[in-house]
């Protein structure tokens, strides 16, 4: 457990402070062995798109290991362990086959289960390619992602459909992927957190979104059934109130709907499913689905703020989710944090993290949705516009906007798990 640095009561403290705590470890290294890494394992990984698996292998590192991925030329996807069995060179510079991956260096080739298809300078009867097995995981294509189950291969659950894979009238879109060079758990924390909404993405960066995500909202958190848990984030607009939910999907998966009421009907369920994906413990990659209706542009390139590529004085000037979320430290320390009345959905996003860590650390299966393939797991993300009176005083307005919102989301809870 994290040890706290001391609460400083006076000015010009600095000085108790020169001690930094440790990072939460249980909670952020995500590398084999470890507990929260362990965790992550037991669930599919998305770990790259099958429109850029081309004529090439590709390097990846995904939970603290390097692989490579590739398409054998009969179309079929291998996950394999970087550095090939016999002495080691990476297969990113190996030979892609009509069947598996063939090392450049003596020609060592494999199929995308980790079988040995050919030991070239071996003598004809040697029976080491029969014995032996090339490190690999299985993968699923679904949507266009490529995902891989990285855990022990007993336990290997049905990739999860959720009823946001599977909308009618509805084209989805790949977004772009990139890396924030900083751990996975302060990324996806930002998932339920929306009072930076109407900060950094309104106060801050005026431009970056419409006026009635400026107004101040009541903010709830509840935990649901499937095993994550959702904001329910509830506005007055005039005589109305606005009731926006996003999910939170242990442990890569948040959803939500983008363009607040009015602009256009919005859509029953998320528009965007993003993934945060460690690449290690300082790295974690962004794979984006988003859902266009009604012929609707897909987003171009990669989203404001969501990157370094700007000018720093810009970029001070007018700061993103890069710049907030990276400079909380490579891993942040939660022990020189002081958590406010905004942060309810952070605590709970943690506790429910660590909570399912220790059950998988306890040898229980992990919460979360065992549904067979074909069934659909239910979502919350909505976007809800209801008539509403305001209360006489603002105290009782933000009361009533309050309980408006819990009940709309329970209502929402309830019809999806029905
Ligand atoms: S190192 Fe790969 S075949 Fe020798
Ligand atoms: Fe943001």
């Amino acid at each position: 457990m994290t040890t706290r640095a001391p609460f400083l009561r006076e000015t010009y403290g600095g000085y108790q402070h020169r001690e930094v705590p440790a990072e939460d470890a249980e909670i952020t290294r995500v590398g084999p062995g470890t507990p929260c890494g362990e965790w992550m394992r037991r669930y599919w990984v998305p770990v790259a798109y099958e429109r850029d698996l081309g004529d090439l292998p590709k390097r990846i590192r995904i939970l603290g290991e390097n692989l490579v991925i590739y398409k054998d030329k009969q179309g079929t996807i291998g996950l394999l362990e970087l550095h090939c069995s016999h002495r080691g060179s990476s297969l990113e510079f190996g030979i892609i086959e009509e069947r598996g991956i063939k090392c450049c260096y003596h020609g060592w080739k494999y199929d995308y289960d980790g079988t040995i298809l050919d030991t070239p300078g071996e003598p004809e009867d040697s029976t080491l390619k029969d014995r032996l097995c090339h490190g690999a995981y299985p993968t699923r294509v679904h949507l266009g992602i490529v995902f891989a189950y990285m855990g022990p291969p007993e336990l290997i659950p049905p990739l999860p459909v959720y009823d946001t894979f599977q909308l009618p009238d509805v084209e989805y879109y790949l977004m772009e992927r990139y890396v924030f060079p900083c751990n996975w758990l302060q990324v996806k924390e930002n998932c339920m957190d929306p009072a930076h909404l109407y900060f950094l993405h309104t106060t801050v960066s005026a431009v970056q979104f419409k006026e009635d995500l400026a107004i101040e909202s009541e903010m709830d958190f509840m935990e649901v059934p499937t095993g994550g848990m959702i904001y329910v984030d509830t506005r007055r607009l005039g005589d109305r109130a606005w009731v926006r939910i996003a999910d939170y999907i242990p442990p890569f998966i948040h959803q939500f709907l983008l363009n607040p009421p009015g602009e256009r009907q919005p859509m029953k369920h998320a528009e965007r499913t993003h993934w945060s994906v460690p690449v290690d413990d300082t790295h974690t990659m962004f794979v984006g689905l988003a859902r266009l209706k009604d012929g609707e542009e897909p987003p171009t390139g990669i989203e404001f703020g969501q990157t370094d590529d700007r000018a720093y004085e810009e970029r001070q000037r007018v700061p993103g989710d890069y710049d907030a979320q990276v400079t909380q430290r490579p891993i942040a320390r939660h022990g020189l944090e002081h958590l406010g009345s905004t942060d309810r959905g952070i605590i709970m996003l943690r506790n429910l993290v660590r909570r399912s860590i220790r059950q998988v650390q306890n040898g229980v299966a992990p919460e979360r949705p065992l549904s067979a393939l074909e069934i659909s797991v239910p979502t919350f993300s909505s976007s809800t516009l209801l008539p509403l009176a305001p209360s006489p005083t603002p105290a009782e307005d933000r009361q009533l906007l309050r309980e408006t919102g819990r009940r709309v989301a329970e209502e929402i809870v309830r019809e999806r798990t029905a």
